[in-house]
């Protein structure tokens, strides 16, 4: 195990003589902790303000923190009318999402809860979350800062309020199916109901776990209400420029996830590849290589940028299978068998054609590549038969 329930059951609460959760419309606050000493007492404080008894609540921290958070917590929590507890884990796996997930696959309550413990979410509208979630019938109620009433007011200088509005932007570009009716996917404060999270399809990158939950389960009916999202308490945001990546590849790991999608993605790698492919070609050209040499030298550029693209967006899960200079051989070899082809092909057309040197190469990457392309599709996709011929297209 790399974690611990700690403590191992609900601290302090007299009344948790039973467990918490039996009861309908119980309500679960998952909040992620990460060195938030300064403001769990707070967090707490007004949580018992705002979160009435009826019916149930309990809180669980999932905490990843290397401060005193946790002991924080434990003391804060003797004050507190529900059971609060706190999932330290050993190895912060996924971070912030990973947290997340597991809090909510912990969870055995109708609702689900999740908010940070900062007080940029305010609390007092956790009520008002569940509330318009019983009163829609709605699976997920997102806290939006783009509906009228809601704002950004506490994201920290207008470079981070543009990489947000971007980063939705591009999202629900990229989505737009999914994110139907979620205004605000970035958002980290929504309540959802358990039977609408398949726990197990959950697999986040990072900080975008609504993004992925509502992408990987698809939750029918949503709703949202407007919040102000807070100054920060206390203390410092933990996200920084590597989450802004983590972003970007976990979108490309939710886009590619379909097999169709993920072959679409393999041929945009590949046309992306033609780049460092010409340009390495060019170089080496110039350097008065003879063209052909050049040719082998410069595939090799475009093989490892497609190597790393296809590593770290499309196949990024299922890279444990073999070890890393196994996939590398594998990959190279593939990809060089495919510039067998494409130096006849380039020869051809350079020498029987008359093209330079690069269109000709620019001709039978292409070539190749549609060839590839093909046989991919026809061999791993496409079901045995007459259908079978037609390979192109899509
Ligand atoms: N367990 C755990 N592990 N918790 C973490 C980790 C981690 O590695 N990193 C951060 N947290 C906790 C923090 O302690 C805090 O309670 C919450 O996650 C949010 O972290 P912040 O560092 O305050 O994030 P933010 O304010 O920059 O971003 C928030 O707002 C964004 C919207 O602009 C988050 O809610 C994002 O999800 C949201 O997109
Ligand atoms: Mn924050």
């Amino acid at each position: 195990m790399s974690e611990d329930l700690w403590p191992p059951h609900a601290l302090d609460d007299p009344e948790a003589d039973a467990p918490s959760v039996a009861a309908a419309g119980t309500v679960t606050l998952v909040i992620p902790t990460f060195n938030e000493s300064a403001n769990v007492r707070e967090l707490l404080a007004r949580l018992r303000a705002a979160v009435p008894d009826r019916p149930p609540r309990e809180v669980l921290f999932v905490d990843d923190s290397t401060d005193d958070t946790p002991a924080v917590i434990e003391k804060a929590a003797a004050d507190c009318p529900f059971p609060v507890s706190v999932l330290h884990r050993r190895s912060p796996a996924g971070g912030l999402g990973g947290a997340v997930v597991e809090g909510i696959a912990r969870a055995g309550s109708d609702w689900i809860v999740v908010m940070d413990a900062d007080l940029q979410h305010p609390p007092h509208l956790v009520p008002e979350l569940v509330g318009e979630g019983e009163r829609t019938g709605a699976d997920l109620v997102v806290a939006s800062r783009y509906l009228p009433g809601g704002s950004r007011a506490g994201l920290a200088g207008g470079y981070r309020v543009a990489v947000s509005r971007g980063a939705t932007w591009l999202a629900k570009g990229l989505f737009p199916r999914a994110l139907r009716g979620v205004s605000d996917p970035m958002s980290g404060f929504f309540a959802v109901r358990r039977t609408a999270v398949t726990g197990a399809a959950l697999r986040p990158l990072g900080y975008k776990v609504l993004l992925e939950l509502v992408v990987r389960c698809r939750p029918e009916r949503r709703a949202e209400v407007p919040f102000v999202f807070q100054d920060r308490f206390a203390g410092e945001s933990k996200s920084t420029a590597r989450e802004g990546m983590r972003f970007l590849t976990h979108l490309a790991a939710l886009r590619s996830a379909g097999p169709l999608a993920r072959m679409i993605g393999f041929g945009l790698i590949g046309l992306s590849g033609f780049a460092p492919n010409l340009l390495a070609l060019w170089l080496l050209t110039h350097a008065g290589m003879q063209y052909l040499a050049a040719e082998v030298l410069a595939n090799q550029a475009g093989v490892v940028w497609n190597f790393l693209l296809i590593e770290t967006l499309l196949f990024r899960d299922r890279r444990r299978h073999r070890h890393w200079a196994d996939r590398v051989g594998r990959f190279a070899l593939l990809a060089n068998a495919d510039l067998l082809l494409r130096i006849p092909l380039i020869a051809l057309f350079v020498g029987r054609f008359g093209l330079g040197v690069l269109p000709a190469t620019a001709l039978a990457l292409v070539t190749t590549f549609v060839l590839r392309f093909a046989a991919t599709e026809a061999l791993v996709y496409l079901p045995r038969g007459p259908r079978a011929a037609r390979t192109t297209g899509s």
